[in-house]
C-alpha cells in the first residue's frame, strides 16, 4: 500500500464560508461577513457597513451551524478520518478584545467536535482562516498592531485549553502567505485604511489600498503570533501538531531561458517558501530578506526578541493547499491567466477550468517532492485541493460530476506517486467537501462538494443536501485507502 494505514482521508471547509449564523449566539461580525459576492469576471466588494437590501453569501453560509450534525453523519457515510474546519474567532471573541470568551460560541464547537468523535473522525482545527473578528481591524488595525499579538494568542489559548481532549491538529493561520500579495491585506492581516474604512459605498475588494510596509509587517506580527501559539499550544498538551499553512502555487518558468527560470526561481521563493521558511525553520531566510530590502521594505520592525520567539516557536508539521500551477516569463507580452490568489502566465500544456484556473496534477507530486526535500524533518498534509465547477441536478436529483471525480483521480493518482517516491504526507483533506461560499468570488454556483446543496446566488434554496456521483466514488477511495482510483 502507497498510503499509511492511518492516513488521514477527509474534506475541508472554513466556518466563514460554511456556518452561517452570523450574528447568532453572540457572534460578532468578522471581515468575512463585509464582503458582498462577485463572479469569475467581477471582483468581490467591500463596504464597512452593512447594506440593507444587499446579499451577503457568509450571512447564512450553506447553514452548517444548524446542519452540522446531518454534514458530519454524510462525511462519516463516506468514511472520513479527519475533517478540518475553522474556529470563527468572532464567535469566542465577538469583538476580539473582551475579557471573557464567550460561551455560546466556546459550547458550538464543542459540540461541532463531539460529533466528529462520535463517528471516529479526527478535527483539524484552523484558529483563524481569513476570519479576523472586524473590531480587530476597525480598533487596531488588524495585525498591523501588536496588540493584536497578544488577542490572537489570548484567543488561540482559550481554544486549546478548551478543546485540549477533543482536538490533536491544529493550523494557526490559513494560507499565511496571503499577506505577501496585495490581495492578501484584507482576508489575510485584517488591514484596512481609513479612507476605505469610510467609503459608504461598495468598492471593488481589489481597488483597496495596498501599502506593502504595513502589509510585511502585518504579516511579520502573524508569524510571531502563530509562533507564540505554537509554544502554549505545546505547553497545554504536548501531543498537540500544530501546522502552518501555505497557499502552495507551483511556478514554472515559461521557457529554458535563464531569466525565466531565475524569476520562477524568485517567485517560488517569495510567494511559496517565504513564510514556510518561517515557521517550519524559524527564521528568515536571507535571500527573502534581501528582496524586501530591495523592494524598499524597512525590516527595523524584526526584532531581537521576535527572533527568538519565531526559533522556539517553529511548526510541527507543514500543511499546504493546491490547486493549480502558473508559469512565469520574462516576455512582458506573454499570455496571462487567473488564479487562485494569483494569476499567472499560461501554460501550453495544461487545460483550465471555468474560473480559469489550470489544472495540473503532476504539479501536486512536484510541490510535495520540493516540500518534502525542503523541510526533510515534518510531516506533510494536504489540507486543500479541488475542483470548483458548475453542477445540474438532473430530473431525477442525481449530480453527475465526472469532471471533479476526474480532477480528484488525478490529483490523488499524483500524490500517491509522490509518497512513494518519499514524501512524508500523512493525511489529505479535499476542499469543499460540501458544497459552500467560494472565497474568491463570493459564489455558490462555483462548487467543490461531494455534497451538493440547494443555496444558489440569488439567496434562493432550501439548503438540502444531496450526494454527488464524486461522494460515492470518494467513499470508494477512502475505503481501499487510496488503492482503487476507478
Ligand atoms: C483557498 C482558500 O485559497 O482556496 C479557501 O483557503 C478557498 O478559503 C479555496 O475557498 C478555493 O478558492 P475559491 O475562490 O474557489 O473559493
Amino acid at each position: 500500500m502507497s498510503f499509511s494505514e492511518d492516513f488521514l482521508w477527509g474534506g475541508a471547509i472554513a466556518a466563514n464560508q460554511a456556518e452561517g449564523a452570523y450574528l447568532e449566539d453572540g457572534k460578532g461580525l468578522s471581515i468575512a461577513d463585509l464582503l458582498l459576492g462577485g463572479d469569475v469576471k467581477t471582483p468581490r466588494t467591500f463596504c464597512s457597513k452593512i447594506l440593507r437590501d444587499r446579499f451577503y453569501p457568509s450571512h447564512m453560509g450553506i447553514d452548517f451551524y444548524h446542519r452540522y450534525k446531518e454534514d458530519i453523519k454524510l462525511f462519516a457515510e463516506m468514511g472520513f478520518k479527519c475533517f478540518r474546519t475553522s474556529i470563527n474567532w468572532a464567535r469566542i471573541f465577538p469583538n476580539g478584545d473582551e475579557q471573557e470568551p464567550n460561551e455560546a460560541g466556546l459550547a458550538f464547537y464543542d459540540s461541532l467536535f463531539d460529533e466528529c468523535r462520535k463517528y471516529g473522525i479526527e478535527p483539524l482545527v484552523t484558529l483563524c482562516h481569513y476570519e479576523i473578528p472586524w473590531e480587530i481591524t476597525k480598533k487596531y488595525g488588524g495585525f498591523y498592531s501588536r496588540e493584536t499579538i497578544d488577542l490572537y494568542v489570548k484567543y488561540a489559548k482559550t481554544c486549546f485549553k478548551r478543546y485540549k481532549d477533543k482536538v490533536k491538529y491544529w493550523i494557526t493561520f490559513n494560507e499565511i502567505n496571503a499577506g505577501t500579495i496585495d490581495k492578501g491585506r484584507y482576508n489575510g492581516v485584517g488591514l484596512v485604511e481609513d479612507e476605505d474604512l469610510q467609503r459608504i459605498e461598495p468598492i471593488y475588494k481589489s481597488d483597496m489600498i495596498d501599502i506593502p510596509q504595513k502589509r510585511w509587517e502585518a504579516l511579520h506580527n502573524e508569524f510571531v503570533a502563530s509562533a507564540r501559539a505554537v509554544i502554549e499550544g505545546h505547553k497545554i498538551n504536548s501531543d498537540f501538531i500544530i501546522g502552518c499553512m501555505i497557499c502552495h502555487i507551483t511556478w514554472y518558468p515559461l521557457t529554458c531561458d535563464p531569466l525565466d527560470e531565475l524569476a520562477a526561481q524568485k517567485k517560488d521563493l517569495m510567494f511559496n517558501d517565504f513564510c514556510g521558511d518561517v515557521q517550519v525553520n524559524g527564521i528568515y531566510n536571507p535571500v527573502g530578506l534581501a528582496e524586501l530590502k530591495k523592494e524598499g521594505i524597512n525590516l527595523s520592525y524584526i526584532t531581537e526578541e521576535d527572533k527568538k520567539i519565531l526559533k522556539a516557536g517553529k511548526v510541527d508539521m507543514y500543511t499546504f493547499s493546491y490547486y493549480m500551477s502558473n508559469c512565469i516569463s520574462v516576455d512582458k507580452d506573454a499570455e496571462k491567466i487567473k488564479g487562485n490568489l494569483q494569476g499567472g502566465v499560461k501554460n501550453p500544456y495544461l487545460k483550465v477550468s471555468d474560473w480559469g484556473w489550470q489544472i495540473d496534477p503532476q504539479g501536486l507530486k512536484w510541490t510535495l517532492l520540493k516540500i518534502a526535500s525542503r523541510y526533510p524533518n515534518i510531516p506533510l498534509m494536504i489540507v486543500e485541493n479541488g475542483f470548483g465547477a458548475v453542477d445540474a441536478v438532473t430530473k431525477d436529483g442525481k449530480i453527475h460530476d465526472q469532471y471533479r471525480i476526474d480532477y480528484l483521480k488525478e490529483h490523488i493518482s499524483a500524490m500517491k506517486e509522490a509518497v512513494e517516491e518519499g514524501a512524508p504526507l500523512i493525511g489529505y483533506t479535499s476542499w469543499g467537501c460540501i458544497d459552500l461560499v467560494s472565497l474568491g468570488t463570493g459564489e455558490f454556483h462555483k462548487r467543490y462538494g461531494f455534497i451538493y446543496v440547494d443555496r444558489h446566488d440569488d439567496g434562493s434554496g432550501n439548503f438540502s443536501r444531496m450526494k454527488k456521483d464524486s461522494f460515492y466514488w470518494y467513499k470508494k477511495v477512502i475505503s481501499t485507502n487510496g488503492e482503487n482510483l476507478e
